[in-house]
């Protein structure tokens, strides 16, 4: 009999588990059998690993690196007091579940289609074989009427997987990117599968109340279930939708950072030392522009370098006192869409620094791989202003990062209206980014702010961030989760 036709799946021993597609961090194994570690790239993983540390649970999850024997089951990696549990991905696997449906289907669908999503039906299969593994994977790590919480686009098939496996859990689920319009969702040829999907949970998280309400439209729409036609809050008001014998509730809960953490780090006198000195090796320039992003074709990169460009032209920028530092880590390289992004970028810094630099002295600095923790916040302090001009961006965690390691009240934050941070920090200067010159308008507005000004909009900037942290993040979603069983 094969779980889920009467026999209950075999349990573990976590009371709290998080599944998510990448282990926090990544696996690299070396031409001598040796393997290292190194930490994994992402917003989630920034925002869930302080949290699981504290909360002492386990993760599941893929080392990203192409295994064989897919159906092992590796002992669990015991680091500190976190517990990591490895799916592995086999090449194929990688290629249809991850770079495919998961990254050139989902990931573009879901981000307003900035690029075409490709349906192709060998990827969805493979979407529903990587879930089945990740499911399998969680029933037996979880104890009985463990926690479990399940992270994200990559895995929207696992709630009901689990379900079926394990029905004496507690299942939440968290998107932590854009969920699309109905009329975009609706493009998607397995649209009732994923709904159903996500309904295997007991609550189902989106960053905004906009996701949320898309949701249930779409509950309704494709499965006929009943819905609350009830506005949803920020983490208070839940949105029902009835489904067969269960109820399951729908709410909006933006992420945020340890802000606490990083503000602590960002006043380290090392920390402002390196910030001073990456200010001399940039020559001491009057401004710095500074750009944190993955290499992704969501964040509006290219916005800001032909902002930037039409601002030196015109001399509203100073071609010999203005830097602009664009930090971008390496993703999805294997996907052409992220080629050809990285191709245009690479193009656009040399010809401006083509244009306008100097020999030893470009306008662009461009570094093209993550850069250490405590080397970011020094260039977070070390930054007049913060170009933050995505496409579409689920919530955008650099924003908030920028702002926690700003206790000096110094530093501007340019935001792009399309993030879900744009909804919380209202005092930054927001910009459309498909509207250039409103772009250039907030750029040179933001360079040339007064000391006054900059530091009240910072100190509204703080107040929001430093008091809306991850872990009240985490317990509002883990007491809403607990609140769906204490109603049953
Ligand atoms: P996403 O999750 O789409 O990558 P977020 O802005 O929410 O976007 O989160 C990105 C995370 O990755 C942040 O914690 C940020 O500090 C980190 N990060 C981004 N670029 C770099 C980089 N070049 N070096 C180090 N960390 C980076
Ligand atoms: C975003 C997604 C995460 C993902 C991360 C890094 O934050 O929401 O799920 O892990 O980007 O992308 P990658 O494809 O490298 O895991």
């Amino acid at each position: 009999m094969t779980p889920g036709e009467g026999q209950p799946a075999p349990s573990g021993d976590s009371d709290f588990v998080v599944v998510a597609n990448r282990l926090p961090i990544d696996m690299e194994r070396h031409p001598d059998g040796s393997v290292t570690w190194k930490r994994s790239p992402g917003g989630l993983v920034t925002a869930l690993e302080p949290l699981l540390r504290k909360r002492r649970g386990a993760w599941i999850g893929w080392a990203g690196l192409a295994e064989d024997d897919v159906d092992t089951i590796d002992e669990p990696i015991v680091e500190e007091d976190l517990r990591l549990q490895r799916v592995r991905l086999s090449a194929e696997d990688i290629a249809q579940y991850y770079e495919g449906f998961s990254n050139a289907t989902l990931w573009p669908l879901y981000h307003d289609v900035i690029v075409k999503p490709e349906y192709r039906r060998e990827w969805w299969d493979r979407y529903v074989v990587v879930n089945r593994r990740f499911a399998e994977a969680t029933a037996r790590t979880a104890a009985p009427g463990a926690t479990v919480w399940i992270q994200d686009y990559q895995l929207q098939l696992v709630p009901k997987m689990l379900r079926m496996l394990r029905p004496d859990l507690v299942i939440g689920f968290f998107l932590h990117i854009p969920f699309p319009p109905v009329e975009l969702f609706m493009q998607m040829p397995w649209r009732t599968e994923i709904t159903e999907g996500l309904l295997g949970a007991d609550l189902v998280g989106f960053h905004l109340a906009g996701g949320a309400q898309n949701f249930l439209v779409l509950a309704r729409r494709l499965i006929g279930a009943n819905t609350s036609r009830a506005s949803i809050g920020v983490r208070s008001r839940f949105g029902e939708v009835h489904y067969g014998f269960r109820t399951v509730k729908v709410g909006a809960f933006p992420i945020s950072i340890d802000s606490a953490a990083l503000d602590q780090r960002a006043k380290n006198r090392d920390i402002r030392r390196r910030a001073r000195e990456i200010r001399a090796e940039l020559g001491n320039p009057r401004k710095i522009l500074l750009g944190v992003d993955r290499l992704d074709y969501t964040k509006g990169i290219d916005v800001r370098l032909e902002a930037f460009t039409e601002l030196l032209e015109e001399g509203r920028a100073d071609r010999n006192d203005t830097v602009l530092v664009q930090l971008a880590t390496p993703s999805r390289e294997r996907v052409e869409s992220y080629r050809m992004l990285r191709d245009d970028i690479e193009r656009q810094v040399g010809h401006i620094n083509g244009e306008f630099g100097e020999v030893g002295q470009p306008v662009v600095q461009y570094l093209h791989r993550p850069v250490p923790r405590d080397e970011l916040i020094a260039f977070f302090v070390a930054a007049d202003v913060m170009l933050v001009t995505p496409l579409r961006d689920g919530m955008n965690l650099v924003a908030k990062e920028y702002v926690a390691c700003r206790s000096d009240l110094g530093g501007a934050l340019v935001l792009s209206e399309f993030t879900g941070a744009a909804a919380e920090l209202r005092r930054a200067y927001l910009v459309n980014p498909h509207d250039l010159d409103g772009v250039k308008d907030a750029i040179e507005a933001a360079l040339n702010q007064t000391a006054e000004e900059g530091r009240q909009r910072m100190r509204t900037l703080r107040r929001q961030v430093l008091t809306h942290d991850v872990d009240q993040w985490a317990r509002s979603f883990l007491d809403a989760l607990a609140g769906t069983r204490d109603n049953s």
